[in-house]
């Protein structure tokens, strides 16, 4: 799996040297997106083509070639590094960018070349629109005056001849119109880290984001390794049987547990058990106090954890990653499930899901459906106190094919459903 890191902010918060340090570093491929959209611009100048002009952009669009080589930047196979970073382009570049043909093409370009690799890209929107789903992802920012600063300096060291005054009014009309235009406007995206550089130098930057990004490629590489599945060999189910029966007699020990509704869990073929989400031990009541083998479907997140991940692979647990569509994921779900395999799912995504009111999540009746197999729903109860009751009803398969309309929210509707008849057997405690 390619491993993105996506930096975003205003010009002059040293993301362009940053990025840089952390590529070589962390041996990421550097793509520096603002040189894209400059080398558009250098190229729409040269050839005197209008801005309003959409069909003489999108034929240059079409022939243009842009090339990153040794930290050199290429139009059209002339280096043109220093170039894009004078004053005509400065004074153009935002109102090329604001263009919706060349957003289109060089947002293609980005990702193409960005295809299958480690990648650390920089620019305006690569947390919220290039890359959504980068798996690191920062916003850096800094004061205004600040920003004036460094892009002064930086600008002597390339030996471009530019005005303080001249900065100033480039920067602040960049900011104006990169934060408020209509298409990918520069903003934080949600669950980007963010750094403000105001007070930090280079190297503290550097070392920060570098820390944070090591640990989570080192994260992402457990994350990875709990999507391949081991094989079932004598030697595993030896330990799937020792590693259950020690925790279920600690189980045992801790909880008085109270189980109702077995007889529903008789079936050859595969189905699909649906609970409430209450403590991070109830799944265990599940899996661990049961004579089948049952598969939980577990947040991708947890498996970076080395004793969660031999855990995980030890009771085939199945991950997923929140908030994404994680066909990996499904696709291991419905093998098991031709497979007959048992799988178990909360379907509030989340502990204490219902409490926080959270949209009950659709992925159980999406698979069920697909699989067409039946959901059991399960209700947990009990406090987890240590020695205390522990309950597990479980009810009648549900056949979820009676919720199908033509009504394209059936899906939704369907789990909202089930989800009632989970609440009803947590309440059924004697
Ligand atoms: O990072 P830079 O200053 O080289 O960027 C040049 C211009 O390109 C700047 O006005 C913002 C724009 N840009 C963009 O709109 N989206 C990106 N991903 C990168 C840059």
């Amino acid at each position: 799996m390619p491993f993105i890191v996506a930096i975003d902010g205003p010009s002059g918060t040293g993301k362009g040297t940053v990025t840089s340090y952390l590529a070589k570093k962390l041996d990421l491929m550097y793509l520096d997106t603002g040189a894209t959209y400059r080398c558009v611009t250098l190229k729409l100048l040269k050839e005197n083509v209008s801005f309003d002009d959409k069909e003489k952009i999108k034929e240059i669009l079409k022939n243009i070639s842009i090339e990153f080589k040794k930290n050199k930047v290429f139009l059209d196979g002339e280096d043109v590094s220093l170039e894009i970073r004078k004053n005509p382009v400065n004074d153009n570049v935002a109102k090329v960018a604001e263009l919706q043909e060349v957003r289109n093409s060089l947002v293609d370009l980005q990702r193409k070349m960005s295809e299958n690799k480690n990648v650390i890209l920089e620019g305006r929107d690569i947390g919220t629109n290039v890359f959504p789903n980068a798996d690191v992802k920062f916003y850096l920012d800094a004061s205004q005056e600040e920003r004036i600063k460094r892009r002064l300096k930086q600008n002597k060291e390339k030996g471009i001849e530019t005005s303080e005054e001249e900065v100033r009014q480039n920067i602040k009309a960049r900011d104006e119109s990169e934060k408020t235009r209509k298409l990918n406007p520069l903003k934080q995206a949600e669950d980007a880290i963010y750094v403000d550089t105001t007070n930090l130098s280079i190297k503290e930057v550097e070392n920060k984001l570098y820390k944070i990004i090591k640990k989570k490629k080192h994260d992402a590489k457990w994350i990875e390794r709990g999507y391949i599945q081991t094989k079932n060999t004598i030697f595993k189910r030896a330990r799937r049987a020792i590693v259950k029966g020690v925790l279920a007699s600690l189980y045992h020990i801790a909880f008085r547990v109270k189980k109702t509704g077995l007889e529903n869990l008789e079936s050859d073929e595969g189905f699909i058990i649906c609970a409430n989400h209450i403590n991070y031990l109830d799944a265990a009541a599940i899996v661990l106090l049961n004579n089948k083998k049952i598969r939980f479907i577990a947040k991708s997140d947890l498996f970076r954890f080395p004793i969660i991940s031999f855990l995980g692979h030890t009771f085939d647990v199945i991950p997923i990653k929140r908030g994404k569509n994680d066909l990996a994921s499904i696709k291991l779900c419905l093998k098991a499930l031709k497979n007959n395999e048992i799988l178990g799912i909360f379907p509030e995504g989340t502990r204490k899901g219902l409490e926080k009111q959270v949209k009950i999540k659709n992925g159980a009746v999406f698979i069920a459906e697909k699989a067409k197999v039946k959901i059991v729903p399960a209700g947990i109860g009990g406090t987890f106190k240590p020695f205390s009751k522990v309950y597990v009803n479980y009810g009648k398969p549900i056949d979820i094919m009676q919720y199908k309309t033509d009504d394209p929210n059936w899906i939704d509707n369907a789990s909202q459903a089930i989800m009632e008849q989970i609440i009803m057997l947590t309440n059924k405690k004697d």
